[in-house]
C-alpha cells in the first residue's frame, strides 16, 4: 500500500508504509483533538470563574465530583489507548516477521558508511540494490559503534549494533532510488553516513545482476580505480585535488616519503598503499586521525590493483 509524501513524511513505497502512516495520522490528529479540546476548556473556566474586582471572594465552593464526567474521561482514553496498542501490535507484528520467500541482503555499518552483501557473495559499498514487488530482508550488525539503518520512504528503522545482529525486512512498492540514512550519532561523520537503495523493476534487476560479477571489465586499471574512488566511498575521506580532508589527499601521493605518528617514516609504493588499504592502522599518517576503516575482505585484487594505479596516475 501506497501513501502519498507530506510535509512530515516522504510519499511510502513499501508495503506496509500505508498502514504506519495511517496509524500515526490516526494519533496525530486524535492527539490535536484533545490537545484544542483541553485548551479552550481550561481558556473559558480561566474567563469563566476569574475574580471579578477587589473584593470578589471569587469561587469558594463547587461540586466535589461528577460520577458521569468521571467515567466517561476514564472510559474513552482507555478504549483509545487499546485501540492504538492492538492496530500498532498487528502492524509490529508484520513488520518484524519477513515472509518465507524474501531474499537476503547482508548490511554492515561502520564509521562511516555502509557496505552490502548479497548471496552471490558480491559486495557493494553505499547502494543497495534490491528487485520491486519482492521481500527483502536485511541482516544488520555494526563494525564499531551503534548505528542506525533508516530508509524513509520504506518506513523502517532498526539500530545497527556492534557484536549481534539485527533486522529488517521491507517490500518496495515502486522502483527508484530512495535515501538510506544513518539515524543514530556515530561521531564526526555520522551527517554524511548515507547511502542510496535502487529499486529494480524485474528486467533491469536481472541485468544488473549479471552485470554486478564483473569487475570492471571492458575499463583501464586507472578507469576503473577513479570508479571505484567513488564507489567504495573513498571520496568520503580522500580528495584527488590535494586538498586535506579526514585522510590524506590521493594526489602527488605516490613515491613520496611519508612520515607517521610514531616518527618513522617510509617510501609510499605499491606495497605501502595496499597495506594503508587493507589494514589502515599500521602506520597513521602524522597529522591524521587512525579514523580509517580496513577494507580486509571487502575488495578484490584487481580492485585493490585499479586503486593502486588510479592513485599512481594523480601526479
Ligand atoms: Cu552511523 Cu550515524
Amino acid at each position: 500500500m501506497d501513501s502519498t509524501g507530506t510535509i512530515l513524511m516522504p510519499p511510502g513505497q513499501s508495503t506496509f508504509a500505508g498502514e504506519v502512516d495511517a496509524l500515526f495520522y490516526f494519533i496525530f490528529w486524535v492527539g490535536l483533538i484533545i490537545l484544542v479540546g483541553v485548551l479552550t476548556a481550561t481558556l473559558y473556566f480561566v474567563f469563566r470563574y476569574r475574580q471579578r474586582g477587589e473584593d470578589d471572594p471569587g469561587l469558594t465552593s463547587g461540586p466535589t465530583h461528577n460520577t458521569r464526567l468521571e467515567i466517561l474521561w476514564s472510559v474513552i482514553p482507555t478504549i483509545l489507548v487499546f485501540f492504538v496498542f492492538a492496530w500498532g501490535f498487528k502492524t509490529y507484528l508484520k513488520m518484524n516477521i519477513a515472509p518465507r520467500d524474501a531474499m537476503t541482503v547482508k548490511a554492515t555499518g561502520q564509521k562511516w558508511f555502509w557496505t552490502f552483501e548479497y548471496a552471490d557473495g558480491s559486495t557493494a559499498v553505499n547502494e543497495l540494490v534490491v528487485p520491486v514487488h519482492h521481500p527483502v530482508e536485511v541482516l544488520l550488525s555494526s563494525r564499531d559503534v551503534i548505528h542506525s539503518f533508516y530508509i524513509p520512504n520504506f518506513r523502517v528503522k532498526m539500530d545497527v549494533l556492534p557484536n549481534r545482529y539485527t533486522k529488517l525486512w521491507f517490500e518496495a512498492t515502486e522502483a527508484g532510488t530512495y535515501d538510506l540514512f544513518c539515524a543514530e550519532y556515530c561521531g564526526k561523520g555520522h551527517s554524511e553516513m548515507k547511502a542510496q537503495v535502487r529499486v529494480l523493476g524485474e528486467p533491469e534487476y536481472e541485468k544488473w545482476q549479471a552485470s554486478s560479477a564483473n569487475l570492471g571489465e571492458g575499463l583501464s586499471l586507472e578507469e576503473f580505480g577513479a570508479e571505484l574512488y567513488a564507489s567504495k566511498a573513498c571520496n568520503a575521506c580522500h580528495s584527488v585535488d590535494g586538498s586535506k580532508m579526514i585522510g590524506p589527499s590521493w594526489k602527488g601521493t605516490f613515491g613520496k616519503e611519508v612520515r607517521h605518528t610514531d616518527g618513522t617514516t617510509a617510501t609510499s609504493d605499491e606495497n605501502y598503499l595496499r597495506e594503508s588499504i587493507l589494514d589502515p592502522q599500521a602506520h597513521i599518517i602524522a597529522g591524521y586521525a587512525p579514523v580509517m576503516p580496513a577494507f580486509q575482505g571487502l575488495l578484490k585484487d584487481r580492485e585493490i590493483d585499479a586503486l593502486i594505479t588510479y592513485i599512481k596516475s594523480l601526479k
